[in-house]
Order: structure tokens, then sequence, then C-alpha cells
């Protein structure tokens, strides 16, 4: 299965990702992710994205692109990925295009989920991360067993810096402008699935591997 998570920020890619790549045993390839773990490392790359990232815009294309290409070289990809966050512009779109074409494979399947905005504040404002493993939480919706500690390795938990309401507001706008219409780009290429994102994290589960069963 090769396929790629469309969606607004907080839309709950990452989440799927996580049950999507169990269940078909390929990896989760986020480029946010890749991006946060040089920042926490003070690499080169890291410093560069952390400027695009603070202020809710996008790293440009030639750096995120770099990332992809490497990423997908690597021996696991060989029976398929999930591409979570890339591509986010019509470039991105076009040099996976070619990088898929150059493998001699295709992409299965763009999926999209599908939140409203309002919702994504709300969403946004609880979510919390370990900082140990990088297991992801919601103050109201996926809580810690004992607050602010992760239930899986003991680290404390913490809030993205990218996740305070005006960076927010703000990586909505670069969304509506750079990355919504790839829903156009695909389904023009009939790969095409969208999937409503609103429902509890269960029910959207449930209706991500019935739309990719289906694939
Ligand atoms: P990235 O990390 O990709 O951020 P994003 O797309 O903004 O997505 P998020 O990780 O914020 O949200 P998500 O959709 O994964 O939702 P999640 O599952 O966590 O990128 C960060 C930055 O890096 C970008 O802004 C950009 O600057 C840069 N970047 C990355 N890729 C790039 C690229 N290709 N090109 C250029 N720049 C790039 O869920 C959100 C919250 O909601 C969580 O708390 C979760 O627990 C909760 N939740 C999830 N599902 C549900 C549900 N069904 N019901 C209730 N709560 C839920």
């Amino acid at each position: 299965m090769r396929l790629v998570l469309l969606g607004a920020p907080g839309a709950g890619k990452g989440t799927q990702a996580t049950v999507i790549s169990e269940k078909f045993k390929i990896p989760h390839i986020s480029t946010g992710d890749i991006f946060r773990s040089n920042i926490k490392n003070g690499t080169e790359l890291g410093k560069k994205a952390k400027e695009y990232i603070d202020e809710g815009l996008l790293v440009p294309d030639e750096l995120t692109i770099d990332i992809v290409k490497d990423r997908l070289k690597q021996d696991d990809c060989k029976n398929g990925f999930i591409l979570d966050g890339f591509p986010r512009t019509i470039p991105q779109a076009e040099y996976l295009d070619k990088a898929l074409d150059s493998m001699e494979v295709n992409l299965d399947c763009a999926l999209n989920i599908y939140v409203s905005d309002e919702e994504i504040i709300k969403r946004m404002s609880g979510r919390r991360l370990c900082s140990g493993c990088g297991k992801g939480y919601h103050t109201i919706y996926i809580p810690t067993r004992v607050s602010g500690i992760c239930d899986s390795c003991g680290a404390a938990v913490i809030q993205r810096e990218d996740d305070k309401e005006e960076t927010v507001l703000s990586r909505l706008k670069t969304y509506h402008e750079q990355t919504e219409p790839l829903i156009d780009y695909y389904e023009r290429k009939g790969k095409l699935v969208t999937v409503e994102g609103k429902k509890n994290v269960e029910d959207t589960k449930k209706a991500v591997l019935e739309a990719l069963g289906a694939k």
C-alpha cells in the first residue's frame, strides 16, 4: 500500500497514520516529525525549518523534497509507505509522481481526512506530545492516566510550539492557500478518497480502514 495522507493541520493524520502503519505493516513517514527531530537535535536543517514552522509557514519545497527523496530510497519503503504531511504543494506532488515513476510503482490512494476549521482549533489547543517517546495525547479526547506524564515511558508531556493559537490560525491559512488544491489534483487522477474526521478517534479509525479496504 502506497498512500498519501491529506488534511488540515490537526485533522488527525498522525493519529490515523499510526493505525494504518500497524495494520498494513508499512512505515509512517511524517515530514513534520522529521523536521521536529532535526530541530530537537539542533541540525542545520532543523535551524532553517524552525524559522518557517514557528510562523505557521511551509518549509521551502527544495528542503522538503530532498528529505523525502532520501527516505523513500530506504529498504523499508520497498513494500509501501504512508506519507503524512507530504506533499503539501503542487510542486511536491509533481515531484512525488516522478519519484514513483522512477521506482516503477503507483500511488494507491490519497486519503483526505476532512475536519472543519472550528474543530481543528479546539483539537490543537488540547494536543500534547510526550517529550521522551513522542506519543500523542489530547487533554480531553486522549488524556494521560496521570496528568502531564506519558503512559508509555513516564516522561513529561508538552505542548508543541506551533500549537499556540496565533500559529494555528496561520497554519490553517497556509493550508487553505497551498495544500487544499491537492484535493483537486488527486481527484483528477482518480486517487482521492475522503473520510469524515470529526467523529471520535475509534470511529474515524473504522472509517479509514473501511475506505482503504475498498482500495
Ligand atoms: P506537521 O507535523 O505535518 O503538522 P500538520 O499537518 O499541521 O499536522 P499535525 O501534526 O499538526 O496534525 P495531524 O493532522 O497529524 O493531527 P493529529 O493526529 O496530531 O507539520 C508541522 C510543520 O512542518 C508545518 O506547519 C510546516 O511548517 C512543516 N512541514 C511539514 N511537512 C511539510 C511539507 N511537506 N512541506 C513544507 N513544510 C512542511 O491530531 C491532532 C490532535 O487531535 C491530537 O491531539 C489528537 O490526539 C487529536 N485527535 C486526532 N483525531 C481525533 C479525533 N477523531 N477526535 C478527537 N481528537 C482527535
